[in-house]
């Protein structure tokens, strides 16, 4: 399975920044031999398009509506993500579990909008440091990761996992390769129960991943890629990190 490098921008970037950094990738990136993606806010979705139409580099949202359509003001859904090419659409970012609420069935409801509309959702699950230190990480991730199972059925092959410990995100402590191996495992045996193809589904790590860590967590057997904040908004970084998943 090819692994996939993403970038999640967060809420970062104006027009004129998007474009220098999307062509500076662009100038260097060659032929890479994973699959690539950036997200970026919504509003910015449509010049991605622009810039990367026809280029190895993917693009993608960083959450879609749980709701079809209808009066729910200020919600993107997923068919309008569709209008603009997105293959990609993270769920459940813990940054939104926690600012905004997210509960694991509106995630794995999330889940199931992105894929209905042809959107591969990128669903994100880890743990707090409270609960890493009660020994609840299996238990969190499990719970998190079934909400969805239990949503979109056998469609559960059709979607990428990302497992992203919260006490690592932005924080510049990453799991160590053995940390994150250990939870990736229980995330495949997971999705291996319940999918008819479970070597599709891809695995990412995400959490303080950079170009001096990448190439050793890339080379854990469970590890299939990376979810990449702050080293996404530096061209450099980021093919760097590219280059370590080929
Ligand atoms: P950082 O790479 O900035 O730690 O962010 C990880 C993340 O949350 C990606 O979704």
């Amino acid at each position: 399975m090819k692994k996939l490098i993403a970038g999640n921008w967060k809420m970062n970037g104006d027009l004129a920044s998007n474009e220098a950094l999307v062509k500076a990738m662009l100038a260097d990136i060659g032929t890479p031999s994973c699959n690539v993606a950036l997200c970026s806010p919504a509003l910015y979705l449509g010049q991605l398009q622009s810039l990367l139409k026809g280029s190895p580099i993917a693009w993608g949202s960083q959450d879609v509506s749980a709701q079809e359509k209808g009066a729910f003001t200020g919600e993107i859904s997923a068919t309008m993500l569709r209008d603009f090419e997105c293959r990609y659409a993270i769920v459940g970012h813990s940054e939104r579990r926690q600012y905004h609420g997210e509960t694991d069935e509106a995630v794995a409801t999330k889940a199931q909008r992105a894929l209905n509309a042809g959107i591969t959702p990128i669903v994100c699950v880890g743990e707090t440091l409270a609960q890493r230190e009660a020994n609840e990480t299996e238990a969190v991730v499990k719970r998190q990761l079934a909400a969805v199972i239990h949503a979109v059925g056998h469609c559960i092959s059709e979607i990428v996992v990302a497992y992203e410990p919260v006490w690592a995100i932005g924080t510049g402590k990453t799991a160590t390769p053995e940390q994150a191996q250990q939870v990736h495992a229980v995330l495949r045996a997971q999705i291996a129960a319940a999918s008819e193809h479970p070597e599709r589904v891809q695995i990412l790590y995400g959490g303080s991943m950079n170009a001096a860590n990448a190439a050793s967590l890339l080379s854990q057997p469970d590890i299939d890629g990376g979810l990449i904040g702050g080293a996404s908004l530096k061209a450099a970084d980021f093919l760097q990190i590219v280059r370590a998943a080929g």
